[in-house]
């Protein structure tokens, strides 16, 4: 059994998907590694270290991939990479599955494709949940790029030369990015405020020490089956649209986290909200990648509008891309070992493994996307097409 960890290629993607650590962890269980060259620069982690973990050093791609069973990888195969693998090579990384224009090529490739992004939310999968590990890495440093642009004191400040007020923290969406922020946000000494439709947040958001900002509709709830927030209705968008010109107007800085699967990210702070925001307030939209909660935001860029920041950088999780890097590699590593399985009794230490995808496991059913030519979620291809 072959693993591949080839070096990312796409813009900004400084993140690995196996580290030293697991590494070790592949070979004890009895799997070969090869990784690319230089493909744990960007995290700290040197060829080196993967040398000594046991790892072979690859030159290309196409040589760290050779007769590989199994691609970790963080993003998606390029069109490129996917020209260069085999037919019947296993693939475990993020495939952004609602927007990803190669789905059906992955398939026609023969090839057999997890999409982390798809792993359920059980009980039994918490370990290996990619879209949390990166969230909390992402709702932490959130705080701190707005502080990067943010002009004065988080905390209440008492000095010779007057008080300092504490800054005012508008938080969007508690999921698990905002409340890592709230958190990050409280323990800087901010005063923090919170929307969210899902009305469980309210508990969780409390027990931070922040305040929820209820909008007042019946039937508020918009937490679907999965635990995901839902699309509201136009009542309810319109009463928290007013609120949130309200309480935006007296923030110093905003983060918003507020993401619906599968859909545009909803518009939060309009452009007729910020016109309203104090010159010298900061708003970092962490949905910039799903078209963000501010129309105004612009993916992967930093600007001011009327003296408001905007920051929109889409990949904040690698900006911290050592940790960050040490967290997806152990998910990877907590999702694919139980898939690998002894060939013969499991007596000898050396003994060789192979690959068993079991369907009948639900975290494997719900993650694999295709396999043996077949795009096996048509819901998927539906959408784009
Ligand atoms: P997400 O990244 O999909 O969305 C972020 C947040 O934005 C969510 O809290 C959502 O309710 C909120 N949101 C969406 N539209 C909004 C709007 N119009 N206004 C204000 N807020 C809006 O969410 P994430 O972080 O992936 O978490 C979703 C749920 O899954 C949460 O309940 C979380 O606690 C749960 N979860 C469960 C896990 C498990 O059981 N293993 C692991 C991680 C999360």
């Amino acid at each position: 059994m072959r693993i591949a960890v080839p070096t990312e290629t796409l813009a900004y993607e400084t993140r690995i998907a196996a580290t030293p650590e697991t590494v070790k962890k592949f070979i004890t269980a009895g799997c070969e590694v090869v990784v690319q060259k230089g493909a744990g620069e960007h995290a700290n982690l040197t060829d080196a270290a993967f040398v000594d973990a046991g790892a072979r050093l690859a030159d290309s791609f196409a040589e760290t991939c050779e007769n590989a069973d199994l691609v970790v990888k963080v993003r998606a195969p390029s069109k490129e990479e996917l020209a260069q693998l085999a037919s019947g090579t296993a693939v475990a990384s993020l495939f952004a599955p609602f927007s990803n224009p190669l789905l059906n090529d992955y398939a026609k490739a023969g090839l057999s494709c997890f999409c982390l992004e798809m792993i359920p939310r059980i009980s039994r999968a918490q370990s290996m949940d990619v879209l949390s590990s990166q969230a909390n890495i992402a709702g932490y440093k959130a705080i701190f790029l707005a502080l990067e642009h943010y002009k004065s004191f988080m905390p209440m400040l008492m000095t010779a030369a007057g008080t300092v007020q504490p800054a005012k923290v508008l938080i969007m969406g508690a999921g698990v990015a905002g409340l890592q922020a709230i958190a990050t946000a409280r323990r800087l000494g901010a005063m923090v405020e919170v929307f969210d439709v899902r009305a469980a947040a309210k508990e969780q958001v409390e027990s931070l020490g922040a305040k929820f900002v209820e909008v007042p509709v019946d039937d508020a709830d918009g937490e679907d089956a999965g635990g995901y927030a839902k699309e509201m209705s136009d009542e309810y968008k319109e009463k928290q649209a007013a609120l949130i010109a309200e309480h935006a107007a007296k923030s110093d800085i905003i983060i918003t986290t507020a993401l619906i699967p599968g859909r545009p990210a909803p518009v939060l702070v309009t452009e007729g909200t910020l016109s309203k925001m104090k010159a010298g307030s900061v708003i970092v939209d962490m949905a910039a990648e799903a078209g963000g909660n501010c129309p105004l935001t612009e993916k992967d860029a930093v600007w001011i509008k009327d003296g408001v920041t905007l920051v929109g950088i889409s990949n904040i999780p690698a900006l911290m891309a050592t940790d960050a890097s040490q967290l997806f590699a152990r998910n990877v590593f907590n999702f694919i070992s139980p898939m690998l399985a002894a060939e013969s009794d499991g007596e000898s230490d050396d003994e060789p493994v192979s690959f068993n995808i079991n369907m009948d496991d639900e975290v494997i059913a719900a993650s694999l996307i295709c396999k043996d030519g077949e795009f096996l979620k048509p819901q998927l291809l539906g959408e784009k097409e």
